[in-house]
């Protein structure tokens, strides 16, 4: 089967809040996502706030009927709010107030205590639990070890790189880091900086389970909408996808 797609709709979020009005709202960007093709709607619920509002998380819940991630950190403020949504699956990053976006992965490893509550909490509420991490060996076996059922790679290095070279090493260490987390009995997910001219390799690496996306396809939506955009990062997926 090929990779899922996961439709990240904070962006859309984003624009409203730069006018803190209420267009263009983000529930109605989900509904399109599906309508598109979506496998699943990702949001970020930030301690700060600054684009998805708990009024969003709620309608969220309320209306999408693909699977529903909710991004967020290891705050326990938050993850009572994830423990009371109930939403199919929570992704934990680390997060920092000052980043423009979720910059590398959790260190699953120097947190691990309270990572380890967290990810109980929300496993007791019967949510699937994620770890968006580096594609690093240990950061994923300490994962499986925490419990998560699922770890998302960061795909950062292998968007940033500007080389055919570092390209070349990004995707070997995805590729290995893939075999790493299916040893594990983790499903791998990828995530982070990809876009309709990056996916193909990527999305070519076996065992990649789903792909979260959201500025290039929020960024395309502005112009093509959000339905289509969304159809076209499909299309991508399906086509480079390993038989
Ligand atoms: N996955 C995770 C865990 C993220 O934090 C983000 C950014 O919000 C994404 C995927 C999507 O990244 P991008 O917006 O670069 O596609």
């Amino acid at each position: 089967m090929p990779p899922l797609l996961g439709v990240n709709i904070d962006h859309v979020a984003t624009v409203r809040q730069a006018r803190r009005t209420d267009e263009p709202d983000p529930t109605w960007a989900a509904v399109e996502a599906q309508l598109g093709g979506a496998d699943g709607i990702t949001f970020h619920l930030r301690e700060d706030r600054r684009h998805i509002l708990d009024r969003d998380a709620k309608i969220l819940k309320e209306m999408v009927s693909v699977n529903l991630n909710m991004e967020m950190a290891i705050d326990s403020d938050i993850v009572a709010i994830a423990v009371d949504l109930r939403p199919g699956q929570c992704t934990l990053v680390p997060e920092k107030r000052e980043e423009l976006t979720t910059e590398g992965g959790l260190d699953v490893i120097r947190h691990k205590t309270r990572v380890a509550s967290a990810v109980s909490a929300l496993r007791e509420a019967g949510i699937k639990v994620s770890a968006f991490i580096e594609p690093i060996e240990e950061q994923i076996r300490a994962s499986a070890d925490i419990g998560f059922q699922a770890v998302e790679l960061w795909t950062g290095a292998w968007a940033h790189a500007t080389s055919e070279q570092d390209q070349q090493a990004a995707l070997t260490t995805l590729r290995e880091a893939i075999e790493v987390g299916r040893s594990a009995g983790v499903d791998v997910l990828g995530g982070h900086g990809l876009t309709y001219r990056n996916i193909g390799p990527v999305a070519a690496l076996p065992g990649f389970t789903e792909f979260n996306i959201g500025h290039s396809i929020v960024a395309r939506a502005i112009f093509v909408g959000m339905r289509q955009a969304v159809r076209e990062m499909k299309d991508l997926i399906i086509r480079y996808a390993p038989d």
